[in-house]
């Protein structure tokens, strides 16, 4: 077991890639926070998919895009688990709406929920470590939208590249705490937030023509690449993305 006796906060675990970073962590010998706005049936869902590994988990609401939230996230893993010893920004948001009719609540949203979640709760869980006397990990569920212009989505790209250099800059200064800090950068892949997409053939059809792999991601994909980089085969890896994408990002022409 890779992470045996390490302690993981996965941000919005309810369902899709989340749930999937935490059951594999759970597998991979680590217990885990799992989070979302709602205590819920998918949350309940996750909760027991990750003890049926034999982990200790638990729940906790809170909104990533406040500030407030963020913080009591960190305190309150801590208090419920004894410690934490990795943080996977997980949770994010998007809005279509063409550059032209997006509206600031469009905006705020996303770079709340995407971007200013990521840099206080990483702010928070690495206060916390430097208390601990630990080193530890800070994985960002990023997207090839970090690189890839997508029109009418102008604000997710604005998130997620920002993301990237969050990343690039707090791996620099969290280095010497022992803290690596990367990104893994998904594809197109299965989940909810894509069930537009999934449910339109004609542009489902022309998407995987760009997929060089031929299918879809699926979470398991990522959450590979996130148990990877939470393990000690990673200790030297720090300020980098991992893309997870079956081959799109360097074959991808928007239609
Ligand atoms: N699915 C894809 O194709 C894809 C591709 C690239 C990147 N990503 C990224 O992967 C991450 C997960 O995406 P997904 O497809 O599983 O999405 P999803 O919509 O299926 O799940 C999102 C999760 O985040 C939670 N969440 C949303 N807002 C929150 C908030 N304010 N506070 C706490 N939790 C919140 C939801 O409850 C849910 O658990 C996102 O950051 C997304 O941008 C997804």
């Amino acid at each position: 077991m890779k992470l045996h006796a390490q302690v993981a906060l996965v941000t919005g675990s309810t369902h899709g890639i989340g749930r999937g970073i935490a059951v594999r962590l759970a597998q991979e010998g680590a217990d885990v926070v799992l989070n979302g706005r709602e205590d819920d049936a998918e949350a309940r869902e996750s909760l027991e998919q990750v003890r049926a590994c034999g982990r200790r988990a638990c729940f906790i609401a809170a909104d990533v895009g406040r500030v407030e939230d963020c913080r009591r996230l960190v305190r309150e893993s801590v208090a419920r688990m004894g410690r934490l010893d990795i943080l996977v920004n997980n949770a994010g948001v998007q809005t279509h709406a063409a550059f032209l009719d997006a509206g600031e609540e469009d905006y705020d949203r996303v770079l709340e929920v995407n971007l200013r979640g990521p840099f206080f709760l990483a702010q928070a869980f690495a206060r916390h470590l430097r208390e601990q006397g630990s080193g530890g990990r800070i994985i960002n569920n990023s997207s090839v939208h970090e690189e890839l212009p997508h029109p009418n989505f102008t604000a997710y790209c604005a998130s997620k590249g920002g993301l990237k250099m969050l990343m690039r800059n707090i791996a620099i200064e969290l280095a010497p705490l022992g803290i690596t800090v990367n990104n893994v950068a998904p594809g197109a892949v299965e989940t909810p937030i894509n069930r537009a997409l999934m449910n339109q053939p004609d542009k489902l059809a022309s998407l995987l023509q760009n997929i060089p792999a031929g299918r879809l991601g699926r979470p398991h994909d990522v959450a590979g690449a996130v148990a990877f980089l939470a393990s000690a085969d990673a200790e030297y890896i720090t300020g980098t993305t991992l893309v997870v994408d079956g081959g799109l990002l360097w074959n991808y022409n928007e239609q």
